[in-house]
């Protein structure tokens, strides 16, 4: 198992630790236990500068005291939670004379662990070790997931035809969840699903895959267990549950006549409903081997009125429609909006 992990990530310094306290004292303390272990450490004394510093840092764990001037560390947890890019981060909550009441707080808002001041350094030091090696498992987990894209993007290069598909279908996904206020892990669902939704055409055979003419039922069917297949494979990665359903229920339609298991209405997820508004949207605008690519108001044409027999959201496709126009037409340049926040 452990051959799984890039072991150098695994076993380079001890680990970095960001400790925030507002009392000098108490960081002190922390800074001088911590460093002669091998642990880079980084301190802040207030919520809004730890806040500040977590814009360029990025630590393996946090010690944080739970009451601090101005913000509380609550505040700086339920901040760190709601970003997917933190939201695994442990944090080890410091408490003084903490209440059951504010522990069970912390606990629902996502605390990884507490320690109660004054605290036994030999306790804190197994604490702050056995967390780091967690952080660094998370990691390496979070690295599978880039070569899941990696592979993601090599299946959409199999046809010359869908290159760059998947990374569209995120872009487009993407503005359209921020636009109806998506956030947090919604949004990154609908991001990152978009970028693996067809990750199990990797099943497919090219003979299947790429074959130019009309394809026979048998044929059919195989494509059509794409979005199980690509669940299945995912599945037993946690970090990605969040974008399982976009990966499973792309194919569904609103009328319950997609596949695989002929969902209708709201039961399929929003998640869902939107990266398959971006999915149909790049399909059409892509050129294929038996006809050029549609312009956008053609393919919007076509949608809408698919949207009429009941097979796409009305709502989300007219919200998208106002989505485009804040994009370039040109959709070989769209991919670069990536790097772009919505
Ligand atoms: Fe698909
Ligand atoms: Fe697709």
């Amino acid at each position: 198992m452990s051959g799984t992990f890039p072991i150098g990530m695994l076993e380079d310094s001890s680990g970095s630790v960001l400790v925030v306290d507002d009392e000098a004292q108490i960081r002190g303390l922390l800074v001088a236990l911590l460093k002669p272990q091998g642990y880079v450490v980084q301190t802040a004394a207030s919520a809004e500068e730890a806040q500040e510093r977590l814009k360029t840092l990025r630590p393996d764990v946090i010690l944080l005291d739970l009451h601090l001037p101005g913000k509380s560390g609550q505040d700086v947890l339920a901040q760190l939670r709601a970003d997917p890019v933190t939201r695994l981060l442990p944090i080890i909550m410091i408490t003084g004379e903490a209440t059951g009441e504010d522990r069970l707080r912390a606990i629902a808002g996502g605390v990884t662990d507490f320690v109660a001041k004054p605290f036994a350094s030999e306790e804190l030091l197994v604490r702050v070790k056995s967390l780091v090696q967690l952080k660094r498992f998370t990691d390496a987990l979070e690295h599978a997931e880039h070569v899941i894209v990696a592979l993601a993007r090599t299946i959409d290069a199999r046809d010359a035809y869908t290159a760059q598909h998947s990374e569209r279908v995120s872009v487009y996904a993407g503005r359209l969840g921020a636009k109806i206020r998506l956030t947090g892990l919604e949004l990154e669902a609908v991001k990152r699903g978009g970028l693996f939704h067809d990750i199990g055409k990797i099943a497919i055979r090219d003979a299947v895959l790429l074959k130019p003419s009309r394809l026979t039922p048998e044929e059919f069917a195989e494509i059509r267990k794409h979005p199980v297949v690509g669940r299945d494979l995912l599945s037993g990665m946690k970090t990605l549950a969040f974008a399982l359903d976009v990966v499973h229920a792309h194919h569904e339609r609103l009328d319950g006549s997609g596949y695989p298991d002929g969902l209708s209405g709201e039961s399929i997820p929003l998640t869902a409903r939107v990266t398959t508004i971006a999915d149909i949207f790049d399909a059409l605008t892509t050129a294929r081997v038996y006809r050029a690519a549609l312009t956008r108001a053609e393919a919007l044409e076509i949608m809408t009125q698919e949207a009429r027999r009941g097979w796409w959201d009305t709502r989300l496709l007219d919200t998208f429609r106002s989505v485009l126009e804040g994009l370039p037409e040109d959709v070989s340049r769209v991919t670069n909006a990536l790097a772009v926040p919505p």
